[in-house]
């Protein structure tokens, strides 16, 4: 890993928070952001030296405006942009708002609860939360439609080649694009076909996670239309979230990625379809409320940034 890149490499945890936060407009953010990235700093740091087994870390996002806004190094990371809605026949990848986002993991929710404090106790004087997503660890690393996620993820080296910005941006070497979406199931829609007709949705098998056979693989699976290529992979680090008697159990479905331009194509072949209508099927049971793409500074940046 880079020495000085935020912890975008590490794997999913048994609890974590996301965060999104909004800049007030009437309130300059500069001087609590830079407090922000102090305490960023400060608390990996910290976790670092007092819970070394709980794997336990935090990362900060910057979204398109508030990069701008807060008059951030220019120009800008090669393929930084505000993201643009994709929308398919039938249905769209939707965009929306978000200043600052904030990845917190640990094997203890306790440290989630109080990094989450900490960061809050800061914002709360120039901002306001529009995202709070308590993540869980679901059985052995599964979705709540009760498949495995993140098998095919990247692993050692790669997981640092396609996770973290290399030579092909210089002045951004070590940072990461970050996209997110929350996405909401519909879990009595789910549950109403049989488990096989589930594994036809995924590309794999529902209890051990074996992956289908390229001849039995449906063309409008998940698995095969989110497959671009070999050499264009991404880091996942989706959690399921929800309210088990609301029935508004989701994914929030997060990646990091050294070019955001290959989270574009996976996107494009689900909603857009590969050919064009060929659909992802796990879209007729998840929807995205939220779509926003921000930006990982590395520790120097956070560094500079804090003044
Ligand atoms: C409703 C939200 C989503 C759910 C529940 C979900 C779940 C899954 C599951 C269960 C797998 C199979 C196991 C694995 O390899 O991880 C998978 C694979 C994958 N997903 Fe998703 N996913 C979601 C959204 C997305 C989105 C939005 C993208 C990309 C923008 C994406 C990219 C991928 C990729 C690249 C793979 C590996 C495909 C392969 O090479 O076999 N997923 N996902």
């Amino acid at each position: 890993m880079f020495p000085n890149s935020q912890n975008v490499l590490d794997y999913p945890n048994n609890h974590c928070i996301f965060m999104v936060w909004n800049f007030r407009k009437e309130v300059s953010p500069n001087d609590g952001f830079k407090k922000v990235c102090k305490l960023i700093s400060n608390l990996n740091n910290s976790a670092n030296v007092r819970f070394p087994n709980a794997k336990a870390s935090v990362v900060i996002g910057i979204g398109y405006n508030a990069w701008r806004s807060l008059d951030l190094p220019k120009p800008l990371p090669k393929e930084f942009e505000e993201f643009a809605p994709i929308a398919g026949k039938k249905y769209t990848a939707v965009s929306t708002p978000g200043d600052l986002h904030f990845h917190i993991r640990s094997d203890v929710k306790s440290f989630c609860i109080d990094a989450a404090g900490a960061l809050s106790d800061l914002l709360l004087e120039f901002a306001d939360c529009i995202e709070e997503i308590h993540g869980f660890r679901y059985w052995d690393s599964r979705t709540i439609l009760g498949f495995v996620d993140g098998t095919e993820n990247p692993h050692d080296a790669e997981r640092e080649f396609f996770g973290i910005i290399g030579d092909e941006d210089p002045t951004y070497k070590g940072c990461s694009y970050l996209f997110v979406q929350k996405y909401i199931h519909d879990l009595k829609a789910w549950k109403g076909i049989p488990v096989s007709e589930q594994e036809k949705v995924i590309g794999r098998s529902k209890s051990d996670d074996i992956e289908m056979s390229d001849d039995v693989k449906p063309s409008n699976s998940h698995s095969k239309l989110a497959n671009v290529g070999d050499d264009l992979k991404i880091v996942r680090d989706n959690m399921p979230f929800g309210s088990v008697a609301a029935n508004e159990m989701g994914t929030y479905f997060i990646a990091y990625a050294s070019t955001f331009s290959t989270v574009k194509k996976m996107l494009t072949n689900m909603f857009v379809g590969s050919p064009e209508g060929n659909y992802d099927r796990i879209l007729d049971f998840s929807s995205p409320k939220t779509g926003t793409l921000f930006f990982v500074p590395t520790f120097d940046m956070l560094d500079e940034f804090g003044g």
